[in-house]
């Protein structure tokens, strides 16, 4: 994928060296958790993590420029379909050190004009467990249009949870990101 700054942040592909910013939060259970990624139980996971999205390039990450460290990351991910329509999904994890800031939505905004304005992707997807309140929030600000729940697809923590799905469309897009700054 390509580079993007944005007011506060800068996306790029990751890094070798970002291997200790990334295991900070990745080593943490209850954050991974929430986006169902594989616990960094060593940083030696970390780097083969970080060699796995290299070559996927679908994933960047969040750097922080004021503090130059990298605060998280985002991915935009291809979703095959038989119709062969360019769907992707966004993911994105910030340290929790730096959450409410407002730094998911700043970047993943950065990543739907892109998909909109260069890709031009015919739909975006969004989801989260029912019970991540903050993902949903930042769904919501950014005018994903909710699409609907399914029901104890996912195991967390031993206990079955819906999945909450959201889409944005181009014609979504054009609407939203009118209010967006
Ligand atoms: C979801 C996530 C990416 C949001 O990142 P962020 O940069 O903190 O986003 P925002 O600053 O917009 O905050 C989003 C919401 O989180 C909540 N929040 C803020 N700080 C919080 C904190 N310290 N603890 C718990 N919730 C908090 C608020 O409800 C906020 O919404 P509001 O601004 O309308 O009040 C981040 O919480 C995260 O990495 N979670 C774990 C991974 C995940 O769930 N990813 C989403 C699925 S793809």
């Amino acid at each position: 994928m390509k580079e993007f700054n944005t007011e506060r942040l800068l996306l790029r592909e990751l890094q070798q060296q970002d291997a200790n910013d990334i295991y900070e939060y990745c080593s943490m259970k209850d954050v991974i958790d929430m986006i169902g990624m594989r616990l960094h139980s060593s940083i030696e996971i970390t780097y083969k993590y970080i060699s796995h999205e290299q070559k996927k390039s679908e994933t960047l990450a969040i750097v922080n420029r004021k503090l130059n460290k990298v605060i998280g990351t985002v991915s935009l991910r291809k979703q095959y379909n038989d119709s062969n329509l360019d769907i992707r999904l966004i993911s994105c994890i910030i340290n929790p050190k730096y959450w409410g800031k407002g730094y998911a939505p700043e970047a993943i905004q950065q990543i739907i004009m892109y998909a909109f304005e260069e890709l031009n992707v015919h739909k975006l997807l969004g989801g989260h467990y029912s019970f991540n309140l903050q993902s949903s929030a930042v769904n919501r600000k950014l005018g994903f249009v909710y699409e609907g729940t399914q029901r104890e697809v996912y195991l967390y923590n031993g206990k079955l949870v819906d999945a909450v799905e959201y889409g944005m469309l181009e014609r979504d897009y054009m609407r939203v990101s009118q209010n967006w700054k």
